[in-house]
């Protein structure tokens, strides 16, 4: 497990585009697992400027992220399709037809995670995977007790997840109740895995996942086992360690 440490924000969101740009020269047709959430922002944010330079190309690149919530059509400005959209894929050249997410409007949970399950696998797997960390220490939306082998699955959000994202949303109906995720162990078939976090408020939980046992109760802890990840911290998520 290797960590850069960056002096805040800004140097956190460049070294981790620095890690994407450098797969996505290495192996132009690579696959890169990606993350919604505050956090990665910054970072697509610097690889659409070394677009727009000419120094990137994401036109034989494949992406697959890792959740969507169930139910919500793709044009709601919350669901994370519309994320992807708004902050890298309408903004690069990535071929929208090799951009993926779980299809958030299949009701049949069963059918919609065999199908995403078959879209991963079909895409040869993950190159790398780019991943937040959740306070408590979830990646992707699986919450603590995850089993580590699952592959995509469905997942009840919890009551404090609906009742925080209610401030999204006209009416409680529309809030999204389940989610679709890749499991822990599709997350960790990814060749390479990179982790962007930021801020205080995660120094804690950065100490439990990466220097604490691993344990599902901290589903993160399970990339101690995974032979290449990254996580690229700023000063205030690594001042615990
Ligand atoms: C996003 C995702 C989540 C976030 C995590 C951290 O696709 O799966 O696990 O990565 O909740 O979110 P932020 O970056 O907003 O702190």
């Amino acid at each position: 497990m290797r960590i850069i440490r960056a002096k805040d924000y800004d140097e956190m969101s460049r070294r981790a585009a620095n890690i994407l740009a450098a797969q996505m020269i290495m192996k132009p047709n690579c696959v890169l697992g990606l993350a919604t959430g505050s956090t990665p922002i910054g970072t697509y944010a610097q690889l659409v400027e070394w677009y727009n330079r000419g120094d990137l190309d994401f036109s034989e690149v494949t992406t697959v992220n890792l959740d969507e919530y169930k139910g919500l059509p793709r044009e709601n400005d919350q669901s994370y399709y519309y994320f992807m959209n708004d902050n890298l894929f309408h903004k690069v050249n990535v071929r929208p037809e090799r951009t993926f997410l779980p299809n958030g409007m299949e009701p049949d949970s069963d059918k919609a995670c065999k199908e995403y399950d078959q879209i991963i696998a079909g895409t040869g797997g993950v190159d790398l995977q780019l991943l937040g960390l959740g306070h408590n220490g979830h990646i992707g939306f699986n919450e603590p007790g995850a089993a580590f082998e699952a592959g995509t699955n469905c997942v009840d959000l919890t009551e404090s997840t609906i009742k925080a994202n209610q401030r999204f949303f006209a009416s409680m109906d529309e809030v999204p109740k389940q989610a679709y995720t890749m499991g822990i162990g599709t997350i960790m078939r990814a060749k390479k895995i990179l982790v962007v976090v930021s801020g205080e408020d995660k120094a804690e939980i950065v100490k439990k996942a990466f220097f604490g046992p691993i344990t599902p109760q901290v589903p993160a802890s399970v990339l101690q086992l995974h032979g290449d990840v990254t996580i690229v911290a700023d000063e205030a998520a690594l001042s615990l360690i």
